[in-house]
């Protein structure tokens, strides 16, 4: 999953937890989220507002009675274009004053002005946690539709053990993407998605193919569905299950890769050709077993570049490829976006351990047509998906604004 696109506020109130706020901060930027941070007067005394400032590349949002902050007199309209409002750490005082709708700084008045999903990750002493006070606090705040996420149990900073701990960041990330509404703007799009790898097979039982797993088209195609995309995958042999909704047209050679895409092209709007073609087929497919163990030679002729001839067959469709290099993967990735005659290019090292082939995460970069080049942190591949998607989203908005590089 990605934030690509999402707006968030991230509120932090005085509690010593306060700094691992920072490492909260730096999670959702790299899952591409835009995040304004609020700074109680209190958080501001444990961790200082130029680190959030730095890592945010926003200006943080700390009295909301300052004449000089433009934000001051916005708080209604910041809150309002939130997609969530998460408050981390939170204090036992914040919640008494979210619970009653006390707004005397800016975090609790931006929470009074919420129209988004409000969570609430607590920290502070296990006794204060377990006090009649702060369990009402929750309940009500519970009962109002905020989610207040469990403190974890395990030593505290006054030296008792309790629950009370600050949440780990990835359970905080995982509440926060499971209280976001998705987001639907691929509605009224047809996505046509190539993924797996393709079989050329020499005899009845033996083929040529490669590495490819298919996770990567497999989960842009579930992506583009969630995003309410119409969705059209084309799959090459893999050990996948097809997403629930998409129309699925199995394939096993680039031949029949090539009429499967060519069918569907005329209705697609974004093409996004995430299967390793093979390059070659041999050329005269044996109709019986080979038999023996004498050398063979195997006579291979080159496969259609279906690719090639999407793009310049297409009315219209936004097309994206897929380049898999083992070094200067900027410069070949550029060269192949041009000799193709395509929109964008996603490259990814495969020289690289752990990504790429057959592996679960991916670190890409995207290059686009208008010369931008745009490099994706490491991420499960679900998460690179949602993020190429957000992208491809972004440069077709662009597009009409931008004349070729
Ligand atoms: N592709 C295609 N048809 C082919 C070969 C590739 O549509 N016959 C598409 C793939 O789906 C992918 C992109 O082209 O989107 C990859 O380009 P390609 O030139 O095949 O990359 P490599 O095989 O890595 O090329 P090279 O050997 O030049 O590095």
């Amino acid at each position: 999953m990605s934030l690509t696109g999402r707006e968030l506020i991230l509120g932090v109130t005085g509690s010593i937890a306060a700094y691992k706020a920072v490492y909260l901060l730096r999670e959702l930027t790299a899952l591409g989220a835009a995040v304004s941070v609020c700074l109680t007067e209190h958080a501001a005394a444990f961790v200082g507002p130029l680190t959030f400032r730095t890592l945010s590349g926003r200006p943080v949002l700390t009295n909301l009675f300052d004449p000089q902050s433009p934000e001051a007199v916005e708080h209604v309209a910041l809150a309002e274009r939130a997609h969530a409002i998460l408050v981390a750490p939170a204090t036992a005082n914040l919640l008494a004053k979210a619970a009653h709708g006390i707004a005397d700084d800016f975090l609790t008045t931006l929470l009074l002005a919420a129209r988004s999903p409000v969570l609430i990750a607590p920290a502070m002493d296990g006794g204060m946690w377990a006090h009649p006070a702060v369990v009402e606090n929750v309940a009500t705040l519970r009962a109002r539709g905020v989610t207040v996420l469990e403190p974890e149990a395990g030593p505290l900073a006054s030296g008792l053990s309790g629950q009370g701990r600050f949440p780990e960041v990835p359970t905080i990330v995982a509440a926060l993407l499971g209280a976001l509404a998705p987001v639907r703007d691929l509605a009224g799009e047809h996505v046509l998605v190539t993924a797996g790898p393709t079989r050329e097979p020499i005899d009845p039982v033996r083929y040529i193919s490669n590495r490819s797993s298919g996770k990567m088209g497999y989960s842009l195609a579930a992506a583009a569905l969630r995003r309410g995309a119409r969705v059209t995958l084309v799959s090459g042999p893999t050990a996948l299950t097809p997403p629930a909704g998409a129309v699925f047209v199995p394939v096993q050679t680039a031949e029949e890769m090539r009429e499967a895409v060519l069918h569907h092209l005329a209705s697609a709007t974004i093409v996004i050709k995430a299967a390793a073609v093979a390059d070659y087929r041999v050329r005269h497919v044996a109709p019986a077993k080979i038999k023996g163990k004498r050398d063979l030679a195997l006579e291979l002729t080159p496969n259609p570049d279906i690719l090639a001839e999407v793009a310049a067959r297409r009315t219209g469709a936004f097309v994206v490829g897929f380049a898999a290099e083992t070094h200067d993967v900027a410069v070949h990735a550029r060269a192949k976006l041009e000799s193709k005659g395509i929109d964008a290019l996603v490259a990814n090292d495969v020289s690289q351990q752990g990504i790429g082939f057959e592996a679960e995460e991916n670190e890409v970069l995207l290059l686009d047509r208008w010369g931008g080049t745009h490099a994706l942190p490491r991420m499960a591949k679900t998460a690179v998906a949602d993020a190429i998607l957000g992208h491809i989203v972004a440069l077709r908005a662009a597009a009409g604004k931008k004349t070729p590089a």
